[in-house]
Parts: structure tokens; C-alpha cells; sequence
């Protein structure tokens, strides 16, 4: 989604902006723009498409001063082009903006009516309209923007620079995160902490309904109604990260790749050692009380979602309800004080999840949030957190987030199953153990990727469709093949539970029909091979993902196969999933589509 940064500074800041919104392209945007204090006049330059069209754009018309603002825009209202791209402006204030006005409509109807000249088709400009109103009554500008905020429906966090205010940024927040960035002289803002990595290690994060008026030696807070506040000082950790592909053509397979260290870190971060049980201690809860598990997330996290509902109820036997964040708190949910909702994010910042966990909070339920971004509004918000230990996820498509909340789950599943005595503990500890052997495990299977990388030029890169069959666990696996497929290649893909196949799907097996078949040689392995054959007998072509014994029983019946390594049921999951990652990564190289950066699709979604 949209990202935003800004300086308040001492030196030119236009290659700074523009640095720190390479930083940003992560999050996803079709445009960029930047604006700069000249001598209190503003000056801007705005480009659809990549930073680096906007960087050519800025080498060709100069953006001077040493105070500016900059934005990626992902399209809400308006197409991707240069007019809708941010900063919006009027004769007094150039603003960023990331978030939706849902009131535009109605402000820019009141704003014509009195003779205002809107030029984009942006829900934005009705705040640059609001406030250059508001300072053309007499405010000045603090005041200007608190009275412009007070009348926006939605969510923002903004970012204004004014004329003949050149030392100066106002910046607010509601509902879309914001940071405050302390440097020496000079003063930084923007909407998370990697965009502030490269500038500072202290930051302070704007609570909701702050604003915030930074000049290069000072830094002054307020609160929603208006009241000086003071901010918390916290370190930067993102600081030390570096986002570079190194030795790693893209984003998405170098991520891959970082899969085994990214679970060693999550798995040692919750194992003890020394009882070779998990460590709980991060949730304050009595988990001997919990009635029932709501998990809430949204894509990828989601699926990870359906997999710990396997995990917990057959091994620590507590009901668990799955939602998808943006339906959960519109259904009503019957929800019980001795439930414990998890909100599942990597980011920590998804809209619809933030909601629903704020609409839990709101009904007195027990919140823990499992995200991998520490600082994440989320994870500010929730009662407790479990972070995974990914590292920043630069590709839109996730894989490392996934593995490691796959991970965070089965231990989760462990600690209740220990605590409400379901298993014995020497069955626990073997489970553990099962845990914290996966990473060598997926190393051994990392260095064989050649026959996926076949397997998607010959079968997969030419089809128009593909779908992804499981069963039990496998099930969620193969949703997370397709969506990992359909967003990084575009080719349609969808994920069903093997046994839903003779309730429609089937009618679409044809010779062209790519069928991933998700089947570790499980108490399932017998009905999803007879799924599999009836799919053979219609003439579709498998790709069987299983052991060395399964895809033996196979062989005579498929097109191809993926050997996975024999690994225990409980564990198969984490495994699987590396063979639909790779799979959706190789299949996109062959298309040529820009896999980390999928069209259409931000790695933050910071809007309902
Ligand atoms: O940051 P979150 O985990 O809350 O993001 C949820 C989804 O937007 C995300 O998993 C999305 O589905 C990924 N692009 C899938 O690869």
C-alpha cells in the first residue's frame, strides 16, 4: 500500500526522499511523487510507475530544498497516473497521504460548491482542499490540519508541507501507521520503521489520532483531542537489516531460501532447552481455561490459520474457529470471555485484522497477536505477542512469514497440549524435537530444486489454470499453492480439499488442467490417491507432491512428481509448503512476471 516518508532537514533532501522510497517499494504502488521547501515555496515532481521513472523524472526537473515529503502510491480512487499521484497539492500545501477518505464524496461536494478546483480523482485531495480552506480562514497551520482531521471519515496518516513554512512537516495519523524518526538536526517521518531504517535508530510511533509537528531540532506531540502529549523514544531495529537480494536474483526466492535460519530463530525463540517443552511464558493467560481459539488473518496468514486449527484441536483438543479478518467482525462472532483470539499478520498492520482485533478488545476478549514486524500497530495493540522470527519479507509473496507462523503454531498447539494435559509429555518433547530438526531438513531439501524449476517451464508456465488438491492439513497447503501461483504468475489457480473434487471442480479436469496434488504419505495418503487417479482417468495431468513410497504407488499414473523427505504428519505442513513456493516462484520466472512485486498487489494492506 501507499508508503510515505518526509525530512525535515539540513542538506538537499530529493535523493533522500528518493532512497527512502526505494526502501518502500515493497509495500506495493503504481506511482511516486516528491515535494521540497524552496525557499518556503514548494516545488514537486510526480511519476507514474517505478521510483525509477521518478528518479529520471527528478534528475530532468530538479526538487530543491532541504524540507520534503514523498509517496508510493497504491491506487484506491483513480487510476495510477501522474495526476492522482501524491503529493496532492494547492497553492498553499503539498500533502501525502496513505489511507481512504470514506467521506470524500460528500467533502468534495461541499469544496466545488464553494469554488474549489479539484485536479485528480483522489480521495486525498479533499483533505489538501480542507485544509487550504481552513488556513485561508485564518488558522494557522497545527490548527489548520487538526480542524481539516476532525472532519475525515477512514483512515490516514498524512504528511503536509506548507508555503512559506520552510522549516516544518505536520503530520497525523488515524487508523494508518506513523512513524517519527530523531536524527541530528534534522527530523524524519514516515509510515513504518524501515522506511526510517536508513536515517535513525531512535523512533517514536504516533498513537492513533496523534498529530505531529516536526522541525529539524524539535518534535512536538498531540493528542486526538488536541492536547501536548509526550511519545515514547524506542530503537529502530529495522536499522540493521539490510533489504539487498545478494547473490539472489529476486526477492521471493532469496526468501525462500532464508527459510531454514527464519525457523531456527522462530523455533529457538519459544524451546526450552533445558525441559525440551515450550515456553509459554509470553502469553499471560491461563491457557488451562481457554474454551475456544479464534484465529483471524487474511491471505497467506490465513491459511497458516487453517493449519494450526488441525494442530490444536488434535492435539490439545480446544475448538478453534477460523475467520478471514474482513468478514470476522461484521458476522456477528459469538465470542466468550475464555476465548483467546490470535491475529495473524506479518506485517502487523492489515487493516481488516487490526479491526477485528480492536473489535475483540472492544468485548473484553483475551488478544494475542503473531506478527513479524515487532513494532507493528498489532502487535502494539494486542495483549501479547508472538513474533516470528522472519527478518523483513521484502517479496508481496509471502513464504518465510508463512513457514514461521506455521511453526509459532505447532509449538502454540504444544504449549496447550502440555498445559490442558492432553498428550503425554515425552510425546510432546518427541514433537519438539520434530521442530527443531526442520530446518536441516529443508537446507537438504533447498539443494534440489532443479526437476520444480522443469516441472513449471514443462507443465505449469502454458496453462490458462491450475488447481491444488489436499487433504487434513494438506488441505490449507494446497490453498496457499494456489495463491502463491496465481499471484506471482497470473495464471488462475485454485486450491481445494481433495474430497470437495467430485462436488464440481472435477468438471474442469481436461488435458490442459495442471493438478498439484498435495499428498504426504499420511492417513489420508489412500483416499487422495484415488482422488488422484479419478482426475488421471479424466485425462488431467498430476504433479504428485509426496514421499519416495507414495510417489512409488503412484508413478504409473501421473505426469510428474515432487520427492519430498519422509517427515512425521505434525511436521508435513512445513515441509510441503517449500515444493508450492518454489513451484509459484519458477513458474513466474518462466513467464517473466515480476513476482516480488505482483501487479495489483501491495505487501502491506493498510485499507479495508
Ligand atoms: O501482513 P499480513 O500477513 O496481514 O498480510 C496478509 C495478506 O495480505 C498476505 O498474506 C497476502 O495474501 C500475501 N501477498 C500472500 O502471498
Amino acid at each position: 500500500m501507499c508508503g510515505i516518508v518526509g525530512i525535515v532537514g539540513n542538506k538537499e533532501v530529493a535523493p533522500f526522499l528518493l532512497s527512502a522510497l526505494k526502501r518502500l517499494e515493497y509495500r506495493g504502488y503504481d506511482s511516486a511523487g516528491i515535494a521540497a521547501l524552496n525557499n518556503g515555496k514548494i516545488e514537486y515532481c510526480r511519476s507514474k510507475g517505478k521510483i525509477s521513472a521518478l528518479k529520471d523524472k527528478v534528475a530532468q526537473y530538479p526538487v530543491a530544498g532541504t524540507v520534503g515529503i514523498a509517496h508510493t502510491r497504491w491506487a484506491t480512487h483513480g487510476v495510477p497516473s501522474e495526476a492522482n499521484a501524491h503529493p496532492q497539492f494547492s497553492d498553499t500545501v503539498a500533502l501525502v497521504h496513505n489511507g481512504i477518505i470514506e467521506n470524500y464524496e460528500a467533502l468534495k461536494a461541499e469544496f466545488s460548491a464553494k469554488g474549489y478546483n479539484f485536479t485528480s480523482e483522489t480521495d486525498t485531495e479533499v483533505i489538501v482542499a480542507l485544509i487550504t480552506f481552513n488556513l485561508k480562514e485564518g488558522l494557522k497551520p497545527k490548527e489548520a490540519v487538526y480542524q481539516s482531521i476532525q472532519r475525515l471519515e477512514g483512515s490516514f496518516a498524512i504528511e503536509v508541507l506548507f508555503d512559506g513554512y520552510p522549516d516544518m512537516i505536520i503530520g497525523a495519523r488515524r487508523g494508518s501507521p506513523l512513524a517519527v524518526g530523531y536524527g541530528d538536526d534534522e527530523m524524519f517521518i514516515g509510515s513504518d520503521a524501515l522506511a526510517l531504517a536508513e536515517f535513525t535508530t531512535k523512533i517514536s510511533y504516533l498513537e492513533d489520532g496523534d498529530l505531529v509537528v516536526l522541525h529539524k531540532d524539535k518534535v512536538e506531540f498531540f493528542d486526538e483531542k488536541g492536547n501536548p502529549v509526550q511519545r515514547e523514544i524506542v530503537a529502530n531495529h529495522a536499522s540493521s537489516f539490510t533489504i539487498e537480494k545478494g547473490e539472489f536474483r529476486h526477492f521471493m526466492i532469496k526468501e525462500i531460501f532464508e527459510q531454514p535460519k527464519a525457523i531456527e530463530d522462530t523455533f529457538c525463540s519459544v524451546y526450552d532447552k533445558e525441559t525440551g517443552l515450550i515456553n509459554s511464558a509470553n502469553i499471560p493467560f491461563d491457557l488451562t481455561k481457554v474454551s475456544r481459539v479464534a484465529i483471524i488473518a487474511c491471505g497467506t496468514s490465513l491459511h497458516a490459520a487453517m493449519v494450526a486449527k488441525y494442530w490444536i484441536e488434535t492435539y490439545a483438543k480446544v475448538p478453534v474457529d477460523i475467520d478471514s479478518s474482513s468478514e470476522f467482525r461484521y458476522r456477528n462472532p459469538v465470542l466468550d470471555k475464555d476465548t483467546l483470539a490470535v491475529f495473524v499478520s506479518q506485517s502487523g498492520e492489515t487493516a481488516d485484522t487490526l479491526a477485528a482485533l480492536r473489535y475483540c478488545k472492544k468485548h473484553g476478549i483475551k488478544t494475542l497477536g503473531m506478527v513479524n514486524v515487532p513494532a507493528s500497530t498489532i502487535a502494539r495493540e494486542a495483549d501479547c505477542i508472538l513474533q516470528t522470527m522472519a527478518g523483513p519479507e521484502v517479496s508481496v509473496a509471502a513464504t518465510k512469514a508463512f513457514t514461521t507462523q506455521l511453526v509459532l503454531f505447532a509449538a502454540l498447539a504444544l504449549a496447550l497440549a502440555e498445559k490442558r494435559e492432553t498428550l503425554p509429555l515425552p510425546e510432546i518433547k518427541k514433537m519438539a524435537k520434530m521442530l527443531l530438526d526442520i530446518p536441516s531438513i529443508m537446507q537438504d531439501f533447498l539443494k534440489e530444486t532443479e526437476s520444480i524449476d522443469k516441472i513449471a517451464k514443462d507443465i505449469v508456465k502454458d496453462a490458462v489454470n491450475a488447481l491444488y488438491i489436499g487433504r487434513g492439513s494438506s488441505y490449507p497447503i494446497a490453498l496457499e499453492g494456489a495463491l502463491k501461483l496465481k499471484e506471482t504468475s497470473y495464471i488462475h489457480a485454485e486450491g481445494y480439499s481433495a474430497g470437495e473434487m467430485k462436488h464440481g471442480p472435477i468438471a474442469l479436469v481436461d488435458q490442459g488442467l495442471p493438478i498439484i496434488v498435495v499428498a504426504p504419505f499420511d492417513k489420508y495418503f489412500e483416499k487422495t490417491f484415488s482422488n488422484m487417479q479419478e482426475i488421471v482417468a479424466r485425462g488431467g495431468k498430476v504433479i504428485f507432491v509426496s514421499n519416495k513410497k507414495g510417489i512409488a504407488a503412484a508413478i504409473k499414473h501421473i505426469t510428474a512428481s515432487i520427492a519430498m523427505p519422509d517427515v512425521n504428519t505434525f511436521v508435513a505442513p512445513i515441509l510441503y509448503s517449500l515444493p508450492m513456493q518454489i513451484l509459484a516462484y519458477y513458474t513466474a520466472l518462466a513467464k517473466g512476471t515480476d513476482m516480488d512485486q505482483p501487479r495489483n498487489l501491495a505487501k502491506s494492506v493498510t485499507v479495508e
